[in-house]
């Protein structure tokens, strides 16, 4: 196994740290797997012994592995059994404090050696570190959902991590059969702060009436062969979830492209949180997804480039294209990196660049001058 990690620890057994439980023990660690009650942590190991049963069904997991594995899991409710721990992987949700006060109880647990990650997707794992003892053995470890299918982990080291953390986190990811992509701690690493730009955009554009939301969507995916649409996308993260990711971008970065769009809060405010809800942008009565939003257009003045179908795509995947050469030029992470974790985190077919390839960089600049889209010096020398 990786070098020095052989017992790793999973606190919170919900969507992400089952998932995590699961691909940590299928990779032959041992795994300590913790949640905040008796009965919970009982679920958890429902939960998990369900996804290797299936795995097995499948013929995907071996019978005699199926067993080593689940002998590997031990599942309690005291947070004390991590002090075996070499790596402990939190994924209880998403707020600082309840993060914070659980990384410092393990402070107190936890031998010095071991390593602390997070699976924020949001939370800066600067602030996480810092609040340690430990911040030079702190990194973010953001697996995707579902944990045991997505092959990205996006491992994210801070000013304070120790390199040699680092390698350790990335080579373990590796022997879990992921993907890693290691990026320094910025607000939205690299796949959700490429994503939620062009996902409000999107919410933008279907608050302007100009196109029903499922031509949207259409529209987009036809152009790209994306896994589906943004808008139907929002409905599958949860608008919720789309709101408080959008807010903590725009916190950071003060770019009015990440304030949520009004619509898009109105439809969190309703209850509308999408498919767990059963509404959002769209309507899942029946499980068929019919239209929920529909803007009447006031101004019906037609714009004749505004009436093109190629104009929904130019609008929302070409700024799309661009906040990834953005990130490039950045310095923030490779152009194969971000390929990668696009294709990796979110189904894309081919990651941006290599859609900027297909498309012409030189097209795509023309096109966004044309909208008066103020795009990266890096676009038109690329
Ligand atoms: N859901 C996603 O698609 C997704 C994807 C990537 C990252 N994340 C991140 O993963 C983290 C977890 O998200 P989730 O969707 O799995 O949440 P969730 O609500 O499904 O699960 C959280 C679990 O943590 C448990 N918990 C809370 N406090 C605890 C404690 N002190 N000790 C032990 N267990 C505790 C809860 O009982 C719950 O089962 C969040 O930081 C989230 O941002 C989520």
């Amino acid at each position: 196994m990786t070098v020095g990690i052989s017992t790793a620890g999973v606190v919170g057994l919900g969507t992400m740290g089952a998932g995590i439980a699961e691909v940590l023990a299928r990779a032959g660690l041992a795994v300590v797997a913790v949640e905040a009650a008796a009965d919970l942590a009982a679920k958890g190991r429902d939960r998990i012994e369900q996804s290797l049963g299936r795995a097995r069904d499948r013929g995907r997991l071996d019978p005699a592995d199926y067993d080593a594995t689940v002998a590997r899991l031990t599942f309690t409710d005291s947070r004390t059994d991590l002090a075996a721990a070499d790596l402990v992987v939190e994924a209880v949700p998403e707020r600082l404090d309840l993060k914070t006060s659980l990384f410092d109880e393990l402070d107190g647990i936890c031998p010095p050696h071991t390593v602390f990650a997070t699976n924020t997707s949001s939370l800066p794992v600067t602030r996480l570190a810092a609040a340690t003892n430990r911040p030079a053995r702190v990194v973010g470890m953001h697996f995707f959902n579902p944990a045991p299918v997505m092959r990205l982990v996006e491992v994210v080291h801070t000013v304070l991590t120790d390199t040699a953390v680092v390698d350790t986190v990335r080579d373990l990811a590796t022997a879990c059969g992921k993907t890693p992509v290691v990026v320094p701690d910025r607000a939205g690493f690299v796949v959700n702060a490429l994503l939620f730009g062009y996902l409000n955009d999107a919410a933008r554009m279907a608050e302007t009436g100009r196109r029903t939301v499922d031509v949207l969507d259409r529209l987009v995916v036809e152009a790209t062969g994306f896994p589906m649409g943004p808008l139907t996308l929002m409905d599958l993260i949860g608008l919720d979830v789309c709101v408080e990711v959008l807010e903590v971008m725009y916190d950071e970065t003060r770019d009015r492209r990440y304030a949520p769009a009004p619509l898009l809060k109105r439809l969190v405010m309703a209850g509308h949180l999408g498919r767990k809800s059963g509404r959002g942008y769209y309507s899942y009565d029946g499980g068929d997804a019919t239209p929920a939003v529909v803007v009447p257009l006031l101004d019906k003045t037609a714009v004749p480039e505004r009436e093109q179908p190629g104009w929904v795509v130019e609008r929302l995947v070409y700024p799309h294209l661009d906040d990834a050469v953005r990130m490039l030029d950045d310095n923030y992470a490779s152009r194969d990196d971000i390929d990668t974790a696009m294709r990796l985190g979110c189904g894309y077919p081919r990651g941006p660049f290599a859609l900027l390839d297909e498309l012409g960089p030189g097209k795509v600049a023309d096109a966004l001058d044309r909208l008066g889209y103020p795009y990266s010096p890096l676009l038109r020398q690329l």
